[in-house]
């Protein structure tokens, strides 16, 4: 693979996995725990809120109490010599924690949200924050009641930045997937897009994916393990 300049990496649960987080659909995954159609869509969010803010309290409040991995600073690492080197890494991930920026990324792009932002669905407001919420609390902007919810894209909705999602794609010479298992849209089809720019595709993930066969190299193994080792690589050429 000639030396690459211009990065796009697409990260999944799978990165944060040995952060301690639980990916979705592997064995006891989240999905097995809570079900989707209550926790992660704008059905489920209507009929039972108090529900959906208990479960994203959850998440939020395991946030404090798992630090970034080896993978995480490896990518950091590598957006840092990137740079140096008049090149570039962008970092989309489809995880709602913040490990990528706690481990030093920069340019990081959350399609599906972020477990400390919340929006308020009445005017739209966006703001940060660690504490638990409930469906009692008020805007911090229009004060309405019950306007909070999770800034995260559930099921049925779209995904954040898909416009500057564009752009990088199109500035690409290499995209690399992490830790994700290719099962959800448009997410899953940015491999593709890659190959239609005739972009230089590889996966790093524990085991195949559904997208494995789309790329020119797929490395299986533990990310904490095999990330590091292959920014070491792009760093010497
Ligand atoms: P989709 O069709 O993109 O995703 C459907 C996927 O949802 C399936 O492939 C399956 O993996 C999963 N799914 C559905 N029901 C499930 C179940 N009972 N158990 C386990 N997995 C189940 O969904 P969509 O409605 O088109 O999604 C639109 C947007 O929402 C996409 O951007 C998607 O990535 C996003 N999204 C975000 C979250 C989140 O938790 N942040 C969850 C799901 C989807
Ligand atoms: N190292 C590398 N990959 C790993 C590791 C690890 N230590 N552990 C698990 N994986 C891989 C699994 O093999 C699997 O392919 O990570 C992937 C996790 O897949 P999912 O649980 O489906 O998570 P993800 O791909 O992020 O789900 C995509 O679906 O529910 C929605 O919006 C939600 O963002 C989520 C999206």
């Amino acid at each position: 693979m000639s030396k690459p300049n211009h990065i796009v990496i697409l990260t999944g649960a799978g990165i944060s996995a040995e952060s301690g987080i639980d990916t979705f659909r592997a064995e006891g995954g989240l999905w097995e725990q809570y079900p989707v159609e209550q926790v992660a869509t704008p059905e489920g969010f209507a009929a039972d809120p108090a529900l959906v803010h208990q479960f994203y309290n959850m998440r939020r409040a395991a946030l404090k109490s798992v630090s970034p991995n080896a993978a995480h600073f490896a990518l950091a690492e590598l957006e840092k010599g990137l740079e140096s080197r008049g090149g570039s890494l962008t970092t989309i991930t489809q995880n709602v924690d913040n490990l990528h920026e706690q481990g030093g990324a920069k340019n990081v792009i959350h399609m599906h949200g972020v477990l400390t932002s919340l929006l308020c669905q009445y005017c739209g407001h966006r703001w940060e924050s660690h504490e638990d919420t409930s469906p009692e609390d008020s805007c911090i902007a229009c004060q309405r009641i019950a306007g909070p919810r999770p800034d995260i894209v559930w099921f049925g909705e779209m995904p954040y930045e898909l416009d500057r999602i564009d752009y990088v794609m199109s500035q690409a010479d290499l995209f690399v997937s992490i830790g994700t298992s290719g099962a959800v849209y448009p997410a899953a089809g940015l491999v593709s897009e890659a190959r239609r720019r005739s972009i230089k595709t590889l996966e790093l993930n524990l085991e195949e994916s559904q997208g494995t066969s789309l790329f020119d190299e797929s490395r299986l193994g533990k990310a904490g393990e095999i990330v590091p080792k292959w920014v070491a690589e792009v760093l010497s050429q």
